[in-house]
């Protein structure tokens, strides 16, 4: 943030745990889509990004769906700051599990507030008690245990508890007092690019400040472009995005790289200055990993 950031923005939320937990479940839930059913063998192969409006105050929040956790490390590993709430799901049947530790890790290595959603707590077998006694382990201490951790027990299945999960998003995020500047060149963080057959590079990308419009010339990374069309999460074309929302953005000559920064500046040339320069430095590096 600087002094220019002034208006409140909405939370950035990146949902974490072990696999078949229910994150994407309980995303799908609160934004009332089904992702899962389509996914290759139920398991999350991307990275997904969601604006839900809380049906209380019509407050927007921002998730991003992980799979496991591989790109979340990718993009710390990289630098990249994205997250500024962690929703760690333990699924109450299952207990706490390598990658809700590795979760745990993560965020606490970011700095990043946890909250906890116990899933699946429809189950016969589930054991929301213990979940909390396995997570004290590992020193995530629940209010109930005199910590300041809040936990939710939760049904993405029923969709149990659901507002009141957002509710504590809320509150968590008031808390945060997140700012930013929407009258600025937009920069922004490639969650996920690929090569679209059709399309060609599709970069998903979370704006963090400013706006990001058609017509943008933009960097990220090695690569350049102009921005051709916006595609937001509901598959909209849109004109433009702003702080906190996520966007697909088509018109890049090639795929960045998830972590990379997006940057809009003024003309093709400076563009190229800045592009160019990295790509020169991304094949000095290669070289040097291969001498070295
Ligand atoms: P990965 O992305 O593969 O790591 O999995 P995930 O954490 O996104 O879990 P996913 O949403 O794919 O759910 C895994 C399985 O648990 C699916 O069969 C879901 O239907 C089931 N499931 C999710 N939430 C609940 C719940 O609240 N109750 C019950 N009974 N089943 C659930
Ligand atoms: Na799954
Ligand atoms: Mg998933």
């Amino acid at each position: 943030d600087d002094s220019t950031d002034t208006e409140t923005r909405s939370p950035v939320v990146t949902v974490m745990g072990h696999v078949d937990h229910g994150k994407t479940s309980l995303l799908d839930a609160l934004r009332h889509a089904n992702v899962v059913s389509g996914e290759a063998g139920g398991i999350t192969q991307h990275i997904g990004a969601y604006q839900v409006s809380s049906p209380e105050t019509g407050k927007k929040i921002t998730f991003i769906d992980t799979p496991g956790h591989a790109a979340f490390t990718a993009m710390r590993a990289r630098g990249a700051k994205v997250t500024d709430i962690v929703v760690l799901v333990v699924a109450a049947d299952d207990g706490v599990m390598p990658q809700t530790v590795e979760a745990i890790n993560h965020a606490k290595a970011a700095g990043v507030p946890i909250i906890v959603a116990i899933n699946k707590i429809d189950k016969p077998d589930a054991k929301p008690e213990r979940v909390r006694t396995e997570l004290l382990q590992h020193e995530v201490q629940v209010e109930s245990f005199g910590g300041d951790v809040v936990d939710v027990e939760v049904s993405a299945k029923n969709k149990t508890n659901l507002d009141k999960l957002l509710e504590m998003i809320a509150l968590q995020a008031e808390i945060l007092d997140l700012k930013t500047n929407s009258e600025r060149p937009a920069e922004g963080t490639v969650i996920e690019a690929k090569l679209d057959r059709g399309r060609g590079p599709v970069a998903t990308v979370l704006v963090q400040r400013g706006t990001l419009r058609v017509g943008d010339i933009i960097v990220a990374g090695a690569e350049m472009g102009r921005v051709r069309a916006l595609i937001s999460d509901q598959g909209e074309t849109v004109q433009e995005a702003g702080p906190s929302v996520p966007v697909e953005v088509l018109g890049f000559n090639g795929p960045p790289e998830a972590g990379d920064r997006l940057a809009v500046v003024e003309n093709e040339a400076r563009a190229r200055q800045v592009t160019s320069y990295r790509a020169h430095q991304k094949r000095e590096n290669a070289a040097a990993s291969i001498s070295g």
